[in-house]
């Protein structure tokens, strides 16, 4: 008989984090300051004025937190390693003592067990490398390669599993069109830049992983959106496929046709002519990839028009996505929402999952981040019931799983996050963690939904509740 809660044999369960979210200490041993610094000291960029310090004092405690790890029987996290620890200005110059907390990191974790998955770059880029142009200068792609081989020559007889990127559009069109994340600008031609030069940077650093003669296996974490049509019209169709366009297929054609789309190149005529695609570059973005890494948290719908909608149900008007019209807009379903006001709907994991299993040929695939934000309370029992992150995971575990039957080459799955962290422009109020951190004390604190994703990592079964 089939146990239909049952993962297959050797399936990966893991947490993932980012180095700016957790490791505080942004001044130890060298670090150089990077853009997510400069942009949590102006005023109104985070909420509450949090920065990235203390955050979880990873950097000191990350004994700790491996111990965490063990406990809650991970077979695999997911960390970032911070550019500006290495390369405080960039380039040049290498700070070998941060480097050597990433050295130690690693061999704590193979010593615990646990395979270490490193990011290359989760949004924190050296200051020095933005005040010379950032992204949308070309020269940046080439120090990333530089900072890649620096840290590959270090680490990768260690580290098998390679990530070059987080999430490429929320390092481009989130932080440079959008102006949410640093360096909070507002410029299309210089979120469409940055993008391809993101992606340029992905394929240079592959080529650098590729070669440094140790096993590596590399890949990317990619923020594809699940975009939905909130109508059956051709209108609401026609503005799906657009924000589907600049959201997913700008990136996704590229790694894996070659190509930027003609319906993107058509729809942002009037932004750029892709003038800074040189010759080559292509090529060296679409190098075959060993696995891509999916990033899921909800669904999108969007609509042509807010025309006879619930005018509460609407966002974004007058730019919900680049290039869309100003009468464009995003609508909600009326779902349940997490604390960050997401949408919960675990059937958008598995259409994400389906999707890219048709898109990139065949490779593994792996669910890099994935959770939720809940404002939890510890309880006098001294414990978090967390249920509505249980319940959570418990949904998007479950659309995995079936992915998986219905034939998806999907091989693990990263929870967001392992410890509550700074979340990006909202600080500290939106907590991600199966752990809870209290930030008087640095406590931690294993939640439900910790204990929860303890016994799915042991079983590799969805738990009994
Ligand atoms: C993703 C980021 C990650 C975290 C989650 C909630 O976009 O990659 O760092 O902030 O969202």
């Amino acid at each position: 008989m089939t146990d239909h809660e049952q993962f297959p044999e050797g399936f990966l369960w893991g947490a993932a984090t980012a180095s700016f979210q957790i490791e505080g200490a942004t001044a130890a041993d060298g670090r150089g300051p990077s853009i997510w610094d400069t942009f949590c000291a102006t005023p109104g960029n985070v909420l509450g004025g949090d920065t990235g310090e203390p955050a979880v004092d990873h950097y000191h405690r990350y004994p700790e937190d491996i111990a965490l790890m063990r406990r809650l029987n991970l077979g695999a996290y997911r960390f970032s390693i911070a550019w500006p620890r290495v390369l405080p200005e960039g380039a040049g110059q290498v700070n070998q003592a941060g480097l050597d907390f990433y050295d130690r990191l690693v061999d704590a974790l193979l010593e615990a067990g646990i395979q270490p998955w490193a990011t290359l770059y989760h949004w924190d880029l050296p200051q020095r490398l933005q005040d010379a142009g950032g992204w949308p200068n070309r020269d940046t792609a080439l120090r990333f390669a530089d900072y890649t081989r620096i840290v590959a020559d270090a680490l990768g007889d260690r580290v098998e599993n390679w990530m070059t990127l987080n999430e490429p559009w929320c390092a481009s069109i989130l932080s440079h069109y959008h102006g949410e994340h640093a360096p909070g600008h507002r410029d299309p031609v210089a979120a469409l830049t940055s993008a391809h030069h993101l992606l340029l940077g992905h394929g240079l650093a592959a080529e650098v992983l590729r070669s440094t003669g140790h096993t590596a296996r590399v890949g990317l974490a990619h923020n594809q959106a699940v975009i939905r049509p909130h109508g059956a019209t051709a209108e609401d169709v026609r503005a799906a496929r657009r924000a589907d366009g600049v959201r997913n297929r700008i990136f996704t054609d590229p790694l894996f046709k070659g190509a930027y789309p003609a319906d993107v190149i058509a729809d942002l005529a009037d932004i750029t002519d892709f003038s800074f695609v040189a010759d080559g570059d292509l090529a060296t973005v679409a190098a075959p990839l060993d696995f891509l890494g999916v990033n899921y948290y909800m669904p999108e719908w969007v609509a042509a028009s807010a025309k006879g909608l619930d005018p509460d149900a609407v966002s974004g008007e007058g730019g919900a996505w680049l290039g869309a019209s100003p009468e464009e807009v995003h609508v909600s379903q009326g779902l349940p929402v997490t604390h960050m006001g997401w949408e919960v709907d675990p059937s958008g994991m598995f259409d994400v999952l389906r999707r890219l299993a048709a898109e990139s040929g065949g490779i593994d695939l792996y669910v890099t981040e994935n959770g939720c934000a809940y404002e939890d309370t510890v309880t006098d029992d001294g414990r978090i019931h967390d249920t509505d992150r249980v319940d959570y995971y418990e949904g998007h575990v479950r659309a995995a799983l079936e992915a998986v039957r219905s034939g998806v080459p999907l091989r693990g799955y990263f929870a967001w996050s392992l410890l509550d962290n700074f979340e990006w422009a909202w600080g500290y109020s939106r907590r991600f963690g199966l752990v809870r951190v209290d930030y008087d004390t640095q406590e931690r604190l294993v939640k439900d939904s910790g204990l929860w994703y303890a016994q799915l990592a042991r079983e590799g079964r969805v738990p009994t509740r």
